[in-house]
């Protein structure tokens, strides 16, 4: 029997990720910069022991059928890679609380590539690690990456991976406003975004500004730009999906309000900027130092966490144990 053991975490994009150009490959519109986290850490176990087919337990209970499908999908273009025909059993632990509203998608496919890639004895690269987790779930090429990352869109599959980039210390305050999952999933919403709205493709083409703007801000530690232009690309992001029809709105009232907390610290000289995902969950953006600062100023305004820049994918010790009797999650493959 083989078996490998990974862990990754999430990330938050400062220049958002939103839509691609290829979707079989992955490939993005537009390239995009994110912050891995400290916390809420996938783990990952995958085994091959001779099964007839892929099996998926997550957090200990079989996974749907929907998520079983795509760590199918995910396995088989492993095995593409490793000339391999074996099946595998994957158990995944998942450390985001309930209701978070920080997607698992990328620290699990993070986890996942390097697992599998170690199972199916592909040592590869940093860079090749980033592609092939890419094609788990776009934004998981940056959870291989310690830190900041900047995925380069690339025009091909061997061009499009995320890699470090230095940059200021950065803290983030998250605040949950709702953990409910997404009524519509990303990978449909960009598609609807593309399709429908006008400002797609001034979204594409200011993107690439701002990313070239950001890689610029990094390098010079400049803590106030990154944070201006973090807040430029969420804000524009959501004015393009708004745009679409029908209308896809994440933000509700209370993300708002969070928004203009941020804007109200900044005049008084605290600095925080504020960016938001695929959903109504806010995250504020700020010096390590001042994180207590921020965080007690939107207590209120929802249940509020303090993170900090975290570790990239790497293989670990300790393997998901099985949880008995084992769960039958397979799906024919
Ligand atoms: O990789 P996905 O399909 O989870 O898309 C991520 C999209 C955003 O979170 C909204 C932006 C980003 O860059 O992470």
């Amino acid at each position: 029997m083989t078996a490998a053991t990974a862990r990754a975490h999430p990330n938050i994009a400062l220049v958002k990720y939103w839509g691609k150009r290829d979707e079989q490959l992955m490939l993005p519109a537009a390239g995009s910069l994110s912050l891995t986290l400290d916390a809420f850490a996938t783990t990952t176990t995958v085994e091959l022991r001779g099964e007839e087919r892929d099996a998926f337990t997550l957090n200990g209970a079989a996974a749907t059928e929907g998520q079983t499908e795509r760590v199918t999908a995910f396995l088989e273009l492993v095995r593409q890679w490793a000339g391999a025909s074996e099946h595998a059993v994957v158990r995944s632990v998942n450390l985001a609380p309930t209701g978070a509203g920080l997607a698992s998608s990328a620290s699990g496919f993070a986890a996942l590539a390097l697992a599998a890639s170690a199972a199916y004895g592909l040592e590869l690269e940093p860079r090749d690690l980033s592609r092939l987790a890419r094609r788990g779930s776009g934004s998981a090429c940056r959870s291989i990456v310690p830190e900041l990352a900047i995925w380069h869109a690339g025009i091909d599959d061997a061009s499009s991976f995320a890699e470090p980039i230095a940059g200021p210390a950065m803290a983030m305050v998250i605040v949950t406003i709702d953990g409910s999952t997404k009524a519509v999933s990303s990978r449909e919403a960009m598609r609807r975004t593309i399709a429908t709205s006008p400002y797609y493709p001034g979204w594409v083409s200011s993107t690439e500004r701002t990313l070239a703007e950001m890689a610029v801000a990094c390098g010079a530690g400049d803590f106030t730009r990154v944070g201006e232009l973090t807040e430029v690309s969420a804000l524009r992001m959501h004015a393009s999906i708004q745009a679409a029809e029908p209308p896809l709105r994440y933000l509700r009232a209370a993300s708002v309000a969070v928004f203009d907390a941020a804007e109200q610290m900044r005049a008084e000289g605290l600095e925080a900027y504020a960016t938001a995902d695929a959903g109504p969950n806010v995250v504020l953006v700020c010096r390590p130092e001042d994180a207590a600062a921020v965080a007690a100023r939107v207590e209120g305004l929802g249940q509020v966490r303090v993170v900090g820049a975290g570790p990239g994918a790497a293989l670990v010790e300790e393997p998901v144990e099985p949880v008995e009797p084992a769960p039958d999650a397979g799906v024919p493959a």
